[in-house]
């Protein structure tokens, strides 16, 4: 799916489950046992990572709390449409999620729970704290203002002792932006079709 307005796509071309569940999945959530954990994502979009990390909180039983910002939410038919092909339970925690109300916590399972902001980042006032922080925005090439110091700062001061942050991107000026705030950085394998992806932590 193409956005209109930023002419960049959701997902990557090479495949969208694919490379949500490498750069979001494996290299941030699967990376942390805690429970409960609290994840932040940047992006809340078509909603593909808060139901990959649902279906592997019910497979890990682990307590999920999960908060997503999103500026310019899609219309029910847009989101309808990516979830034709899902089946049974699958498609209904696709559908329970995007029928969450805007601005409410709600409990989608007994291991995840769901609040979605509409709130544009820049002005976004955070009242929580979180483990993991799955950065999605487009990229710097189109909205460069969501990988400013400011902004990434910002994010970084919401985030817990020993927390990751992980992102698809891998331009080396995010790279020490990121470093500058103090976080540690890696440059780690990408999704297919994509050499590398960066991901930091937050010392504990
Ligand atoms: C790469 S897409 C996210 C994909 C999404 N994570 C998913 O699983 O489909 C980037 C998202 O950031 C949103 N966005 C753009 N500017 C924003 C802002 N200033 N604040 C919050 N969200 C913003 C876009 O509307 C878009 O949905």
């Amino acid at each position: 799916m193409r956005s209109d307005q930023f002419g960049e796509t959701y997902h990557s071309v090479y495949g969208a489950r694919s490379e949500s569940e490498h750069v979001f999945i494996s290299a941030g959530y699967g990376l942390t046992d805690k429970n409960p954990v609290s994840v932040l994502e940047m992006g809340f979009g078509s909603g593909l990572n808060a139901w990959l990390t649902l279906l592997e909180a019910e497979k890990l039983r682990r307590k999920t709390l999960y908060t997503a910002l999103e500026r310019f939410p899609l219309g029910r038919s847009q989101w309808e449409a990516l979830n034709q092909n899902r089946q049974g339970s699958e498609a209904g925690y696709f559908k329970a999620i995007h029928e969450v109300a805007w601005d409410q916590q709600i409990s989608v399972t007994d291991f995840f729970l769901i609040r979605k902001l509409q709130v544009d980042l820049m002005l976004w006032k955070p009242d929580d704290f979180f483990d993991v922080v799955y950065y999605d925005a487009f990229s710097p090439e189109v909205q460069p203002e969501l990988w400013s110091a400011d902004v990434l700062s910002k994010v970084r001061e919401v985030m817990n002792p020993g927390g990751i942050f992980t992102t698809y991107c891998a331009k080396g000026i995010v790279r020490r932006t990121l470093q500058s705030l103090g976080f540690e950085v890696e440059r780690i394998p990408g999704p297919r079709g994509k050499r590398e992806m960066i991901r930091a932590r937050v010392r504990s």
